[in-house]
């Protein structure tokens, strides 16, 4: 991916102010934390056309073949109270839903609490990781989307896609990299005045795939099934138990799938 592509692009006033690409890195999510312990990173950058050994939610392994995605890391050092953070992960999956409509017209779904799908497939994937720093902490958002992806490998086939197989557009990857800084940048605004989601919630629930769906929660201590109804303030999802009684799951703490399938 071009450096100056996506600097052309930019629109923004402090996302991407140091803005840094390599043809390869193992992970830019790992060069970013590496980054961010060293110097002040607020608003950097990090972009690769491919990585080695990118990394998934969860300890997964996540794919970027050459020339066909978008993994990027923004580093950010917010003024939020460290358990408001969290929510960032949110903030982004609504950018990043928000880039790819403007591109392409698509209207993505969020699968909560940051996947990004289109058509029940998976498109995008979301990571944030938190470092604590001297005096205060980081977040590092790590952001991977199938821009033009056309294979993918067996064991994630049948739930994987890209932007280019289910719209057939052909989107710049550096005009998508700027879009998305410049719709985060207004979330971010939004989310740090109030830190939690009374001003975002509604549109964050207009895109929620599972809303009304039977989710299962993968709670380690005692899984359960139930009816997705929406996120509260904190961007928890709320999640409606057959006894009539609403639990809210926390995004860093269990994951949830559809009862029938992905979603
Ligand atoms: C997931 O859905 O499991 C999250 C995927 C996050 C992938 C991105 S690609 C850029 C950044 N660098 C990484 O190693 N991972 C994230």
């Amino acid at each position: 991916m071009m450096k100056q592509n996506i600097l052309n692009q930019l629109k923004t006033t402090w996302a991407g102010n140091t803005c840094l690409c390599f043809d390869i890195l193992d992970s830019t999510q790992e060069f970013a934390k590496t980054l961010a312990m060293k110097e002040p990173v607020h608003g950097t950058l990090i972009v690769a056309d491919t990585q080695s050994a990118g990394k998934g939610r969860r300890g997964r392994v996540w794919q970027s073949p050459k020339g066909t995605t978008v993994a990027m890391s923004l580093c950010l050092e917010p003024k939020l109270q460290i358990e408001h953070a969290a929510g960032l992960t949110l903030v982004m999956a609504l950018a990043v839903s928000e880039g790819i409509l403007e591109l392409t017209g698509a209207e993505t779904q969020i699968k909560w609490p940051n996947d990004l799908v289109l058509n029940g497939r998976k498109i995008s994937g979301i990571l944030t990781e938190l470092i604590l720093k001297e005096g205060g902490y980081a977040v590092i958002i790590g952001i991977g989307i199938n821009v033009t992806t056309e294979q993918f490998p067996e064991e994630i086939k049948d739930i994987a896609s890209s932007i280019k197989l289910e719209t057939n557009k052909e989107i710049s990857r550096e005009a998508l990299v700027a879009a998305i800084l410049k719709h985060f940048e207004i979330y971010y605004e939004t989310y740090t005045q109030t830190e939690d989601f009374s001003a975002l919630k509604e549109l964050y629930e207009q895109r929620l795939v599972n809303k009304e769906r039977d989710v299962q929660v993968l709670d380690p201590k005692e899984p359960y099934v139930g009816v997705a109804k929406g996120i509260n303030e904190k961007g928890n999802l709320v999640v409606e138990c057959s006894d009539g009684t609403e639990k809210c799951v926390d995004s860093g703490e269990v994951s949830v799938r559809g009862l029938y399938g992905y979603v």
